[in-house]
């Protein structure tokens, strides 16, 4: 992508960080982030000069006037957290489904051309149907995940109804530097190289077995670009295609940190469910591949988190 004008919301957070990251050296980068749990921190290391930073919730803001000249929408402000939807639902539905259609709206009334919208697997609940396939029935089993299928919704019916190109991206269990690992609601990944850096043991909650699907946080920067640039709509998976369980994960994180930490098993969490495996052929059209590398992406991480770039 060149020369282009574009705004991620969200773009202080995790994600949306590294979503400007990879666009900032050729494209004008706008980012609407309330900072609830983004920071100015995660774009530090970037050229300020070609970010415009709006602070503001974006169910507040004239998201109008602020996408009037720009070409795409990578949209990744939400509640993000499972848990915290459960506690405050509604809270979760203005943001995330109020939010989103706001977004919706002021595209489809501006010259946005495509939105490209952050879904979830959480969409998929516990379904049995490994690997998940794009078309395997929704069964959301947290407001969250009501609110991503809701959204998801929105995009497609954005398409139908006013030709707005739109993506949602479900993306499985994304990993890598600057991700949070002291939010109550860490991911695995940052929450296992944490404690082995304050030399604590990882905790594992169940026997261990339960398997994820991760990815990555540059494969899933080049996803959101990839299918920007297409001419694809629609809802697509980005994960690996690959399973770890988490006693595989804690043993390569012992491996790549030169470490022998054993983890500590506790009680499994309700509600967490057992696997997660993405199907990714159907991303495969716009010509998302990630190389396997999980040891090399992993390694990278745990150079950020101990300090390094
Ligand atoms: N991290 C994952 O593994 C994962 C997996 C599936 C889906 N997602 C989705 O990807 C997106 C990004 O997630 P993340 O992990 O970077 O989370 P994050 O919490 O780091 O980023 C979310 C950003 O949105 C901002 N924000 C929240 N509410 C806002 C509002 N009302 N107005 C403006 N900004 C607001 C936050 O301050 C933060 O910077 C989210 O939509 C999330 O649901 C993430």
């Amino acid at each position: 992508m060149k020369d282009k004008k574009v705004v991620v919301t969200g773009g202080l957070g995790f994600i949306g960080s590294h979503i400007t990251e990879g666009l900032i050296e050729d494209n004008e980068v706008t980012i609407i982030d309330d900072m609830s749990t983004g920071k100015l921190e995660n774009i530090k290391h970037l050229n300020k000069e070609k970010i415009e930073i709006i602070k503001g919730d974006m169910t507040e803001l004239d998201l109008k006037s602020i996408f009037k000249d720009k070409d795409y929408v990578f949209h990744e402000a939400a509640m993000a957290s499972v848990p915290q939807s459960v506690q405050d639902p509604e809270k979760c539905n203005r943001i995330n489904i109020t939010g989103t259609l706001k977004v919706l709206v002021a595209a489809r009334d501006t010259d946005v051309e495509k939105v490209v919208m952050a879904s979830s697997s959480a969409v998929y609940g516990d379904s049995q149907n490994m690997p998940l396939r794009e078309d395997a029935p929704v069964k959301p089993m947290s407001p969250y995940a009501v609110t991503k299928a809701t959204g998801e919704l929105y995009c497609s019916n954005f398409t139908d109804l006013y030709g707005l190109q739109t993506a949602a991206l479900r993306y499985f269990n994304v990993f890598g530097q600057r991700q949070d690992p002291n939010s109550q609601y860490a991911a695995a990944i940052p929450n296992f190289i944490d404690r082995i850096l304050k030399g604590e043991r990882p905790v594992i909650y169940g026997d261990g077995e339960q398997s994820r699907d991760f990815i990555y946080i540059k494969n899933v920067v080049d996803a959101n670009i990839k299918v920007c640039e297409s001419t694809k709509t629609g809802i697509f998976n980005i994960g690996h295609g690959k399973k770890t369980t988490i006693n595989e994960l804690v043993s390569i994180i012992n491996e790549v940190m030169e470490t022998e930490v054993e983890p500590v098993y506790e009680d499994a969490r309700v509600g967490d469910i057992k696997h997660s495996l993405a199907d990714v052929s159907k991303a495969k059209s716009f010509e998302f591949e990630p190389e396997d590398n999980f040891r090399e992406e992993l390694k990278e991480t745990v150079r950020w988190f101990a300090g390094g770039s």
